[in-house]
Order: structure tokens, then C-alpha cells, then sequence
């Protein structure tokens, strides 16, 4: 009999395609767009539709896991015992309702606080970022190699637009300097995507002050298998329960930008 974690990454990817099939599908109809926090925060009823669809099977097919989810069909959550899914159903929805792409499904799974299996799902372009903890990333199935360092002049550092001018969570200062000594900067929208492009190698760090666990619950889990490093801005590990802020990069990229920009 297949294992315990084989189990549960069978019926997640079966979920995941699922979900981008109806994502897709979602492309040729009327879609409802809402605002949540503020004009820009927005949701639309297909967010509410994948996000609903995991919640339904998880807990019938494993009535004992508990979901965490964007869009208010998980589980209140006061801590991280046994088996928990986070799930972001759509990440980069405004991508997804400007542009039809740069979105992605995001599924982190976790035992008591441990990333065990973790997704990233570039639906539009059918491609599943995957890892199980202590087998490595995968791509569409085919094993991905360990990250390894570069210098910071030789790196592209994905970072919004909004970080590197004045803004009132952090000092834009010490990222401007990052931005300018780098190869290059990006900004994807995606959360997700970028991580699972620091994971695979295409990005060499990924920079935000502010993200809920959704966000970088799966994608974390994608780049410690590929030995790379995600912390929030301080250093510290990330808080499932909350909002963090995010560093995630290469192995020595990570440090170096810690030491050498942050903690000036
Ligand atoms: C957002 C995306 C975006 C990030 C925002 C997130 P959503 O997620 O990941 O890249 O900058 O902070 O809220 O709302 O599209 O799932
Ligand atoms: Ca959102
Ligand atoms: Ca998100
Ligand atoms: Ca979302």
C-alpha cells in the first residue's frame, strides 16, 4: 500500500489539475469581480469557486485535515496541529482577471508546523511546480538541481515596484541599493510564481514585506527541497498564522542580502 504522504500528494495533484481545468474554463465566461480591503485587493467568484472546491473534497476525503484558505472556506486556525492545507485557490488574481496568465494555484501542506508536500500551479501555461519533503523539487514531473550560489551581481532579484520607493512598512533604502547592485530586477504579481521561480532557478531572490501564509506556503516548501532559503526580512522563520515578510532566495544569496543590505 502506498504510503500516508503518497495518499495525500495523489489527491492533490488530482485537485490542483482539476482546479486549473476550471480556471480555464472560467476564461470564456462573464467573470463577478469584487473589492475586498481596497479597490485594488480584489477577488472575483472563481477565487471563491477553486477555493471552495478544495475545502469540499479535503475534508471529505480526509475529514480530519483542516484548511487554511484566502477566500473564507477554511478552518479558523489558533494553531498548526496535525495535518493542515494552505491554500491560496487563485494567487495573482489581479493578473488573473487583467491578463488570462502570471497566476498560479498554490497548495502547501503541513504535519504539525513541518512542510511535507508542497504546489505551485502556472495554470495557463500547464506547468506544476511540486516537492515532497526530502525528495526534492520537481517540474512537471522531472527532478530540478539543487540551487547553488551566485554572486549578487550576477543575480535578478524579484521585487514589486512599490518596495523601492517610499512606502510606509519599510525603508526602501537599503532595497534601492540591492536593485542597483543586482543583474537585473522583475516583478511577476504572483507570489507563488516567483517563489516557484526561486525554486527552479529562474529568479535568484524574491523580496516582500508583507504576505499572508497562502501566499508562500507552497512555493517555501518548493524552495527549502531545491536547498534554497526563506526567512521573513529579519532572518527568522515564517509564522503560518500570520502575516510575514518574506526572503526567499538562493543559498548565500539569502545571507548576503541579509547581512549586507538588511541588517546595515
Ligand atoms: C497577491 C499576490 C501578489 C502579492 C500580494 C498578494 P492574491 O495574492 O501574491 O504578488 O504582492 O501581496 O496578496 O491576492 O493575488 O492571491
Ligand atoms: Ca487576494
Ligand atoms: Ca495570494
Ligand atoms: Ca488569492
Amino acid at each position: 500500500m502506498a504510503g500516508k504522504w503518497e495518499e495525500i500528494d495523489q489527491y492533490a495533484r488530482q485537485w490542483i489539475k482539476e482546479a486549473g481545468r476550471r480556471i480555464r474554463a472560467s476564461f470564456a465566461e462573464q467573470l463577478t469581480v469584487e473589492a475586498k480591503e481596497n479597490r485594488n485587493d480584489l477577488v472575483t467568484n472563481v477565487d471563491r469557486g477553486i477555493e471552495q472546491f478544495f475545502a469540499e473534497h479535503i475534508r471529505r476525503q480526509f475529514p480530519s485535515h483542516h484548511v487554511l484558505g484566502e477566500e473564507g472556506f477554511g478552518d479558523e486556525l489558533a494553531a498548526l496541529d496535525g495535518i493542515v492545507w494552505v491554500i491560496d485557490p487563485i494567487d495573482g488574481t489581479m493578473n488573473f482577471i487583467h491578463q488570462q496568465r502570471h497566476f498560479a494555484v498554490s497548495v502547501g501542506i503541513f504535519e504539525d508546523g513541518a512542510g511535507q508536500l508542497g504546489y505551485v500551479y502556472d495554470v495557463v501555461f500547464d506547468e506544476l511546480y511540486s516537492a515532497q519533503k526530502g525528495r526534492g523539487l520537481f517540474f512537471n514531473g522531472k527532478p530540478l538541481d539543487r540551487l547553488q550560489p551566485v554572486p549578487i551581481a550576477e543575480s535578478i532579484i524579484a521585487v514589486n515596484a512599490t518596495w523601492l520607493m517610499e512606502n510606509r512598512r519599510i525603508d526602501h533604502r537599503p532595497l534601492v541599493r540591492l536593485a542597483k547592485e543586482a543583474r537585473g530586477t522583475r516583478s511577476y504579481g504572483s507570489a507563488a510564481l516567483e517563489l516557484a521561480y526561486v525554486a527552479a532557478g529562474r529568479l535568484d531572490a524574491y523580496i516582500s514585506p508583507r504576505l499572508s501564509p497562502w501566499d508562500f506556503a507552497g512555493g517555501m516548501i518548493l524552495i527549502e527541497e531545491a536547498g534554497g532559503v526563506v526567512t521573513n526580512l529579519d532572518g527568522e522563520p515564517l509564522d503560518l498564522l500570520s502575516r510575514n515578510s518574506v526572503l526567499a532566495a538562493k543559498p548565500g544569496v539569502h545571507g548576503e542580502i541579509l547581512q549586507r543590505y538588511l541588517q546595515q
